[in-house]
Formats: C-alpha cells, sequence, structure tokens
C-alpha cells in the first residue's frame, strides 16, 4: 500500500506484474456510490490525462486498467519534494520540472494540483516526476475552450512552480 485512500480517494498500491513493479490507482473498495458517481468518472479523466502526456519523460507511462475503477501504471520511484531537498537536488531540477509543466500545458493539459508534495517527485534518477492526474483538465490544444481558459488555468500550475522554486531552489 504506497497511500490509503480517504472515503472519497482511491487505494494506492505498489503490485508487481509478471516482470517489474507497477502502481494501481483503485477506487474498487469505496462504497457502491463513490465508486459509481466518483470513480468512474475520476479514473477515466486521469487515464486520458496519462494519455495525451505518455510522450513526456516525466510522466510515468499508463500500463492499463484493470477496471473502469482501477488504472495501472509504471511504478517512478522517487522522493516527494520538500523544503529539505534544497541543495541536494540536481541543479537543472527546477528548470526541467518548468519546461515538463510547459510540455503539458502545450498538449493542452493543466494539472491543477501541483502544489500539493505527494504530487511532485524526485525520481532516483534524479529527475521530476509528475503524478495524480485525478484532478487535471484536458483540452484540446488549439481549440476554443484550450485558447479561452488554458492560460487562465496554466497560472495555477505555474503559482505552485513558484512555491517549490521558493522552497527547494538554493539561495544565492
Ligand atoms: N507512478 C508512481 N510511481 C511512484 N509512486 C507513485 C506513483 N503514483 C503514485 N505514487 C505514490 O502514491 C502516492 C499517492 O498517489 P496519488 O497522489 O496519485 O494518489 P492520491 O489518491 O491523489 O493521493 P493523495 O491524496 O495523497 O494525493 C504518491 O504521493 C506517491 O508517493
Ligand atoms: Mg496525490
Amino acid at each position: 500500500m504506497l497511500n490509503r485512500g480517504g472515503w472519497g480517494n482511491p487505494d494506492v498500491l505498489l503490485a508487481r506484474d509478471a516482470e517489474r513493479l507497477v502502481v494501481v490507482k483503485d477506487f474498487g473498495p469505496r462504497s457502491g456510490l463513490v465508486r459509481w458517481l466518483l470513480g468512474r468518472w475520476i479514473t477515466g479523466r486521469e487515464m486520458r490525462a496519462y494519455r495525451v502526456l505518455s510522450e513526456l519523460a516525466a510522466v510515468p507511462r499508463l500500463l492499463g486498467r484493470l477496471d473502469a475503477l482501477a488504472l495501472v501504471l509504471e511504478y517512478r520511484p522517487g522522493v516527494l519534494l520538500s523544503r529539505s531537498l534544497r541543495g541536494s537536488l540536481l541543479p537543472g531540477f527546477m528548470d526541467e520540472l518548468r519546461d515538463a509543466v510547459g510540455a503539458m500545458h502545450a498538449r493542452g493539459v493543466v494539472h491543477l494540483d501541483l502544489r500539493h508534495r505527494s504530487n511532485v517527485l524526485a525520481g532516483e534518477d534524479g529527475h521530476p516526476v509528475l503524478i495524480d492526474f485525478a484532478s487535471a483538465l484536458c483540452f484540446r490544444p488549439g481549440g476554443l475552450a484550450a485558447r479561452l481558459l488554458l492560460p487562465w488555468f496554466a497560472r495555477i500550475d505555474r503559482g505552485a512552480l513558484h512555491k517549490w522554486a521558493q522552497r527547494i531552489e538554493p539561495r544565492s
């Protein structure tokens, strides 16, 4: 168990398939109402975001789904971002994180929960990893909604980047 979900969140499990460790996000153990009203909808939305972002190195691969309530992801071990990592991250870490978020926005996806410390990792290789697209919104790049709304939502993600920069960038 990586994270036991509350009444409205999935359980996040570390599992092993034939050859590797994988992460399973599963609404299966939640109440019937949550499964039907939230579980299917959030799982479907999160899968969509992972598919759109499948080329980004900073985003774990979506490996598939067990059923309508449970998605399976590549396991990207790492440490959660926190102030205590200041000075110990790769020198270009924050720039890479900014580039990853920019590439995500260019594909029409806004994350909206990047402030939460559980959603940005420093991977074992030292590079940033973005997870948890449960709150993300996907727009069709170039479409009317993207042109009108995406810049506004993207500011929320950039505000989170600003917060992380202040916490983890070495003080000059
Ligand atoms: N692909 C992954 N690779 C490595 N660890 C992961 C992965 N996905 C999730 N985790 C771990 O599981 C935790 C919870 O996952 P996630 O944030 O997606 O679920 P959540 O239901 O939103 O939980 P929370 O409410 O704590 O944010 C993450 O903080 C991270 O430690
Ligand atoms: Mg999370």
